[in-house]
């Protein structure tokens, strides 16, 4: 399949119309969207991704406008937060609206809900004739691809277009918070942090994982993720590393001798936006180990941890 590569958002709105599967910016990560109307275009999106049926998309809309189109039964700690956090890197869990069809929700009556802040991507949304739904552009498993020239990396070929837009601000994907029940829940750290989200509602929980036999309350949190080729090693900050030779290191603190690669962050910002594109560049360099320095569990770091130990196959 020939992948068309612009930066018309007029353009790739036109072939997500048309049915087709178009990768987007967006500030957290690349999107990888199709109409939520087109039923043979949202199969081909988990066939391009190799992703598996039973993780359902998140469905993105260019303004708050939009809301009634995919949920239904917004209640009060819901308003709270859209109204302070969107547009932006978060992603809500709503009951579901009709209109969305169970293959989006992977059978789910509910639905995760993103209104994103990226200009290009609110202007590509606004020209589609439906919200649409995108996770995150890269094959299933690999980091998210952050610029679109790693999205045309795992997708180029597979895909019918890519909105080519600037490298994501944030570089992690959204928070996400299941509004969909009595009590918030936040099931993925992102930008928005914990305390932030604790400010605005001082009830929200943190439970992550699931009593065995429940359904998971996030099912994509029991896929493997984020993996680079080379075997990760975390490391606690002020550790002493003796690197082995072929590794990498990225993290706040100064490199350790004799690693051949090395990512120093200046702040946590710094860390999440480069994160996944220095996986992606270790894997590029047949780097085989890569040191990874643990930030504080608090605000973007426990975000970026969290990503780390899935990346490392610990959580
Ligand atoms: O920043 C982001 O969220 C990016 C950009 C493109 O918006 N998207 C993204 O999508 O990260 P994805 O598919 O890679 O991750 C979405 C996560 C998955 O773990 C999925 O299981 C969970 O959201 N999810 C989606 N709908 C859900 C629902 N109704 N209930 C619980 N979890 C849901
Ligand atoms: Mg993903």
């Amino acid at each position: 399949m020939h992948t068309t590569l612009t930066d018309s958002a007029e353009e790739a709105a036109r072939i997500l119309n048309a049915g087709q599967v178009v990768a987007f910016p967006t500030e957290t990560v690349y999107g990888l969207g199709a109409s939520i109307q087109r039923p043979e275009a949202i199969r081909q999106l988990f066939e391009a991704k190799g992703r598996p049926g039973d993780n359902p998309l998140i469905v993105h809309i260019y303004s708050i406008e939009q809301l009634p189109e995919v949920a239904t039964e917004i209640n009060p700690a819901a308003k709270k937060l859209i109204e302070r956090f969107f547009p932006g890197p978060l992603t809500l869990v709503l009951k579901k609206s009709p209109q969305v069809p169970f293959s989006v929700t992977a059978g789910l009556e509910t639905v995760g809900v993103r209104c994103p802040a990226n200009p290009v991507a609110r202007e590509f949304l606004r020209q589609c004739n439906s919200p649409v739904a995108a996770p995150s552009a890269n094959l299933s498993g690999r980091p998210s691809a952050t610029s679109w020239e790693t999205v045309y990396e795992d997708l180029g070929g597979k895909i019918s277009c890519i909105l080519k837009g600037e490298a994501s601000t944030i570089g992690l994907e959204s928070t996400i918070v299941d509004c969909s029940g009595s009590e918030p829940i936040l099931l993925r750290a992102g930008a928005i942090t914990l305390e932030q989200l604790q400010a605005v509602l001082p009830v929200i929980s943190t439970r992550t994982t699931h009593k065995s036999g429940e359904a998971p309350k996030s099912p994509g949190l029991k896929y493997p993720h984020y993996a680079p080729k080379a075997s990760l090693q975390l490391c606690e900050s002020g550790e002493t590393i003796t690197a082995q030779p072929s590794s990498a290191y990225i993290g706040l603190s100064p490199a350790p001798e004799g690693v051949v690669k090395a990512m120093v962050c200046g702040n946590l910002e710094a860390y999440g936006r480069e994160l996944f594109s220095f996986f992606r560049l270790c894997d590029t360099e047949r780097i085989r180990l890569i040191y990874c320095e643990l930030p504080a569990n608090q605000g973007l770091g426990r975000a970026i941890r969290d990503r780390l130990m899935r990346a490392a196959g610990k959580a």
